[in-house]
C-alpha cells in the first residue's frame, strides 16, 4: 500500500492528556499569589508557548517589571506547582481515545512522535504509560526557537526519520498549529476551528482522530 503519510507527531498537553487545564490550574496560583488577572481567555495564549514565554505573557499586565533573576524564581515556582499535580497522574489523565489513537497508528505501520513545548513531557509520557507506543520523543529544551516556530515539529520528525511533508501533525494551540505548519506537515488541529484556523484540517477532539482516513 502507498502511504502519503509514514509518522504521527503528536502535541501532548491538550491532544492527549488534560494537562493544558493542570497548566491553567499552575499559571493561575501564581497570578493569584502576584495580584494579577488571569482567565482562561489568556491562557488561550499561552497553550504550545514555552516556560519562560508564558509567563511574559502573565506579566504583561503587571504594575512593574521583574528582573531576569525573579523571573526566572517565578518559572520555577510555577514549574514546582505543575510537577506536584503531574506526580500523582495516572493514565486515568489520558484524554478519551488518546491510547486508542497512539493504538490505531501502529497498527497501520506508521511512526509515533511527541512534539510537545513541555520540558516536563517525558516525566508526563511516563506517568500515563505510553512511552511503548511513542517512538521518540523530542527534547524542548534541545529546541531552539518554541512554537510557532518548527524546531519541534522539525525534531519529531528527524527523530522519526520521514520527512516532515508525510508527516500528520496534531496539536491544540494556535501556537503549536503554526509550529507544524511552518515545519511542513500536514496539521490536524485538535479542539476549536476559529483558534485553529491555520491547521489543514480539524477534530473535535483525539477520539475523533483517525490515522486511516488521512491515507491513500
Ligand atoms: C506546552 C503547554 C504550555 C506549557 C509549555 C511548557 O506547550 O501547552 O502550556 O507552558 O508546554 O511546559 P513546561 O512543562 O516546560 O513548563
Ligand atoms: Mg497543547
Amino acid at each position: 500500500m502507498s502511504q502519503t503519510y509514514k509518522a504521527v507527531l503528536f502535541d501532548l498537553d491538550g491532544v492527549l492528556a488534560d494537562s493544558a487545564r493542570e497548566h491553567y490550574a499552575a499559571w493561575k496560583r501564581l497570578a493569584d499569589e502576584l495580584g494579577l488577572a488571569f482567565d482562561e481567555q489568556k491562557n488561550e495564549r499561552l497553550k504550545g508557548v514555552s516556560r519562560m514565554a508564558s509567563l511574559d505573557i502573565l506579566l504583561e499586565d503587571a504594575p512593574r517589571p521583574y528582573s531576569d533573576a525573579e523571573k526566572h524564581a517565578l518559572a520555577t515556582r510555577k514549574n514546582g506547582y505543575y510537577q506536584a499535580i503531574i506526580q500523582k497522574v495516572t493514565p486515568d489523565a489520558l484524554l478519551p481515545g488518546a491510547r486508542q489513537a497512539l493504538e490505531a497508528c501502529k497498527a497501520l505501520g506508521l511512526k509515533t512522535a511527541l512534539a510537545s513545548a513541555s520540558r516536563n513531557a517525558p516525566l508526563l509520557i511516563d506517568r500515563l504509560g505510553i512511552g511503548p507506543l511513542m517512538d521518540f520523543i523530542a527534547d524542548a529544551g534541545a529546541a531552539k526557537q518554541s512554537k510557532p516556530a518548527p524546531d519541534i515539529f522539525l525534531m519529531a520528525a528527524k527523530g522519526v526519520a520521514v520527512p516532515p511533508e508525510r508527516c500528520l501533525a496534531l496539536d491544540d494551540a494556535a501556537a503549536g498549529v503554526l509550529s507544524a505548519k511552518a515545519a511542513g506537515c500536514y496539521v490536524v488541529g485538535v479542539g476549536d476551528a476559529d483558534i485553529l484556523a491555520a491547521a489543514n484540517a480539524i477534530i473535535p477532539d483525539i477520539a475523533a482522530f483517525d490515522p486511516k482516513s488521512y491515507l491513500d
